[in-house]
């Protein structure tokens, strides 16, 4: 595994997540003709993926969109991560008349168990073994070191199913989840993660005592991909400044 953690400035942060994202994208494309990525959800991709709707080169139709993880609510619930794509990536796309090749997302409508058991059939259908080898991967993390809703202590942490459907006592709910083995399989895994609120978790996750299950986002280890962790200034301030390079 290749880990690279890219620090820059507040103003530079969106834009960067873009030109990684664009970079991976183009490399898929002339490699293997297509583009596979899973999307997270949250607030921080929020203007990374308004950004792309609106930048110029982009081949769209060799982009398959999947998501990373879901809500247990309608697409047009104002929680669902589909919805939030929508509305700020697929709608103004499609205002310009372009469409991704392929979108999938995670049916959170379904019963939760029903829904997660599709999502891994359409997952274990695309090519590649022993399982599917997504293109990228981008995540987030919550302030507890969560990624994807791999939430600390949750029982989707330890399972060698690809997509599940993941209690989440402290929320009071249940999410639909990619897992660590889907996640590890994948070519590349770009972690988005600013603002100083995620600092405390960022610390723990890249430089704390190894513990996977109080910090999930330390078991994302893409074993023969490659991982970056784009971090803003703010979300960087207490990592040891000689563990990464200032961009
Ligand atoms: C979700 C996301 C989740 C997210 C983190 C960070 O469904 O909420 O997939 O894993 O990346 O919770 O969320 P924010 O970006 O809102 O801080």
């Amino acid at each position: 595994m290749a880990r690279e953690i890219i620090v820059v400035g507040e103003d530079d942060w969106t834009q960067r997540a873009v030109a990684l994202i664009t970079d991976a994208a183009d490399n898929s494309i002339r490699v293997r003709g297509r583009f596979r990525i899973a999307l997270s959800g949250g607030a921080t991709p929020r203007p990374v993926y308004a950004a792309l709707a609106t930048t110029p080169g982009i081949d769209w139709p060799r982009w398959e969109l999947f998501w990373s993880d879901e809500r247990t609510v309608p697409p047009t619930s104002p929680d669902s991560n589909y919805g939030m794509a929508r509305a700020m990536l697929l709608d103004p796309l499609a205002a310009q008349g372009v469409t991704p090749g392929r979108i999938e997302r995670m049916r959170g409508e379904l019963e939760p168990a029903e829904a997660a058991g599709a999502y891994e059939e359409i997952v274990r259908s695309l090519a590649g073994a022993p399982f599917p080898r997504f293109d990228l991967i981008q995540l987030g993390i919550g302030g507890d070191a969560h990624t994807a809703s791999l939430f600390p202590h949750t029982a989707a942490l330890d399972t060698a199913a690809l997509v599940v459907a993941n209690a989440v006592p402290r929320l009071k709910t249940v999410r639909l989840t990619f897992t660590f083995p889907l996640i590890n399989a994948a070519r590349y895994v770009l972690m988005l993660v600013n603002g100083a609120n995620k600092a405390g978790a960022l610390r723990d996750v890249l430089e704390g005592p190894r513990d996977f299950a109080q910090w999930p986002a330390q078991a994302i280890q893409p074993g023969d991909g490659r991982i970056t962790w784009l971090l803003d200034r703010s979300a960087a301030q207490y990592l040891d400044p000689g563990s990464y390079t200032p961009r």
